[in-house]
């Protein structure tokens, strides 16, 4: 029989703490619900008025069950109040000598059979149990934020941890509707340890103005469909607290220079921009916790703005390439309005990249997404050519060809001979640097990247590389030709895997070092980046769909151009490569696929 837990503590009432109290009171349990400061207790108790009020005014909760819910807190200043609860969960910030401390006391006011457990992110839950008298009746217990809303909880038993203990826990996990994991005692756990060296990074990128706040957020959601970009979440998660969770994983995790802390973040600590929660971090919030943000001088212009910029008419587009880009991309252009110029190396390729576009506009017309008028009209804009000589009088050129250096630089020269003076020359690349395409012109100012993402037609985001050589009117252009496409255009520097690969790939790369070092399974890990960090798809879903040579490739990419220890590929991932097992392509990568 599984412990029943009736009244619990919380410690600590800030952004996780306020949470945690809501969880519990909702599920019928009563709360102690304690602070450190008459006023830190208040604020608490606004915090959880405000996400309850929201919920009633959701629908998500009856006003009934909010008052009945907000019965079952007792709120008070001081440990002393938690004499005779059943649990103790702290979240107070994440310092291990202010939590050795709380535990140390916790253990001499709570009543032996209590259990105490700590919600902590990345200290030693080891450690924090021995400053008690009962470090076998210590665990950790991680939610994740917003704690009402996330369905994960993070087990962490240490060596000490009594079974029985780990088994009540995970029982009441259950009882409050959560899915929980059980791990041992590593820093950052299953999920932090994913997330924090790739929200380092993005901070990174941000601070050497590699790109904005705005497209690194985009990029993250529209390329990847992440619920949110990765500033937007350290704005959630709290700066102080994100900085303390980098610093304890940098000196328990093996000294790696990616959880080292972008000193911007330091500093903006230092100034007090700690996120939602003071108003003002990456981004600027109405006031002090609340989520919505509001303009400041570092928002951009609408994107009107870009013929002011020095954007360029574009009508007419020419599209070279015969393969699933250059297909989608024709599409898509035709659709919007613009003339098109496809060009391959023969007409039997024309007739077949015809033939795709044809087939997916009519996908279109069938589910009732596109008037066949539309359809025909599309169609209409397209002609066909096997001659780069057709090329002369188009304003924008996006070439879409084999992902080979040599292949893109001779038709780079080739683009130069024949374009008119003033055209836009645009690479879809996607691993290759845009400079070495651009200088095999006489005009690199006038060379861009654009990277569509597959499928082109659905995939709302393009990345806009600018070299150290594009003009801001390319730049301008390139932009105002995505806003035409109903797409997002996220400006970023020539730096192999721009935003997106980059960020990703180093992260789907670490899962696999975490699964080849035994600490997690494949499905607990995928479980924890759904259900903790609202992922669409666990790391290794998303490798056995990307397929994982071509994960394998762009990590070798990344490491070689960054030489970032770090970056090295798993010898898992080259290994399963080497065996064949690609993903779901070869019906075997992570998972089996065979019977699917
Ligand atoms: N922020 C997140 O996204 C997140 C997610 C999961 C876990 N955590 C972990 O949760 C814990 C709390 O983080 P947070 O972001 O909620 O911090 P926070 O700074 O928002 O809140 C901490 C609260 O603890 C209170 N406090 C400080 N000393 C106290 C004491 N002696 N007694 C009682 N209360 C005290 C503070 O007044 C404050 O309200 C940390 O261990 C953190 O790593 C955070």
């Amino acid at each position: 029989m599984a412990r029943e837990f009736s009244t619990v503590g919380v410690v600590g009432l800030g952004t996780m703490g306020a949470g945690i109290v809501e969880v519990f009171a909702r599920n019928g349990i009563d709360v102690v619900a304690v602070e450190i400061s008459a006023p830190a207790l208040e604020r608490g108790r606004a915090t959880l008025k405000g996400s309850t009020d929201r919920a009633v005014a959701k629908g998500k909760l009856a006003e009934a069950d909010r008052d009945a819910l907000h019965e079952r807190v007792h709120f008070a200043v001081g440990l002393d109040a938690l004499h005779s609860v059943d649990l103790v969960i702290e979240a107070v910030p994440e310092h291990l000598d202010l939590k050795q401390r709380i535990f140390a006391e916790l253990d001499r006011v709570c009543p032996p059979e209590t259990i105490l457990a700590t919600n902590t992110s990345s200290l030693s839950v080891t450690e924090i149990s021995v400053a008690t008298s009962r470090p076998n009746q210590v665990i950790g217990i991680h939610f994740f934020n917003p704690a009402p809303v996330m369905k994960l909880v993070e087990v962490v038993r240490t060596v000490v941890t009594a079974p029985e203990v780990v088994a009540d826990v995970e029982a009441l996990c259950a009882r409050l509707g959560k899915v929980d994991v059980t791990i041992n005692d590593r820093a950052g756990f299953i999920a932090n340890a994913l997330l924090f060296g790739y929200l380092n990074h993005a901070v990174g990128m941000f601070e050497s103005h590699y790109a904005t706040r705005e497209d690194i957020d985009a990029a993250m959601k529209l390329g990847c469909g992440l619920p949110m970009g990765p500033l937007a979440l350290m704005d959630l998660i709290g700066l102080d607290t994100a900085y303390e969770i980098l610093d304890t994983m940098y000196r328990r995790g093996g000294r790696d220079r990616r959880h080292a802390p972008v000193p911007l973040l330091k500093q903006m600590v230092t100034a007090g921009l700690l996120g939602r929660k003071s108003g003002r971090g990456f981004y600027t919030y109405e006031r002090p916790g609340s989520p919505v943000v509001v303009p400041d001088e570092a928002t951009p212009l609408a994107t009107e703005s870009a013929l002011a910029d020095g954007a360029r008419a574009i009508a007419k587009v020419g599209v070279v390439g015969s393969g699933t880009m250059a297909t989608g991309i024709i599409e898509v252009f035709a659709k919007a309005g613009y003339e098109v110029v496809s060009v391959t190396r023969g007409m039997e390729k024309s007739a077949k990249v015809c033939e795709a576009v044809k087939t997916s506009l009519n996908k279109g017309v069938v589910r009732g997404k596109l008037a066949e008028a539309d359809r025909d009209a599309a169609l209409g804009r397209i002609s066909w050519s096997a001659t780069l000589d057709h090329l002369a009088d188009v304003d924008l050129v996006v070439e879409a060809v084999v992902e080979e250096l040599s292949v893109k630089k001779a038709l780079f020269a080739s683009l130069d001979e024949i374009c008119k003076p003033g055209v836009v020359l645009a690479t879809t690349t996607s691993s290759l640097p845009v400079i070495d395409v651009a200088m095999a012109t006489q005009r690199p100012a006038d060379v861009v990247g654009l990277h569509f993402f597959n499928p082109a037609p659905v995939m709302p985001l393009v990345e806009v590389v600018r070299t150290i050589r594009t003009s801001p009117e390319a730049t301008a252009t390139a932009r105002a030709v995505c806003a035409a496409l109903g797409k997002t255009g996220v400006v970023c520097g020539d730096r192999s895997g721009f935003i997106v690969n980059a960020l990703l790939f180093p992260y789907l790369n670490d899962a696999v070092k975490m699964l080849e070092a035994s600490y997690s399974t494949a499905d607990d890990i995928d479980h924890a980046m759904k259900l903790g960090c609202g992922y669409p798809m666990g790391p290794f879903e998303l490798l056995d769909v990307v397929g994982l040579d071509v994960s394998l490739a762009i990590q070798r990419e990344l490491y070689l151009e960054l030489r970032e220890p770090g970056f090295a590929p798993a010898p898992l991932l080259e290994h399963l490569v080497t065996a064949g097992y690609l993903g779901r392509k070869t019906r075997r990568g992570f998972r089996d696929h065979s019977h699917r």
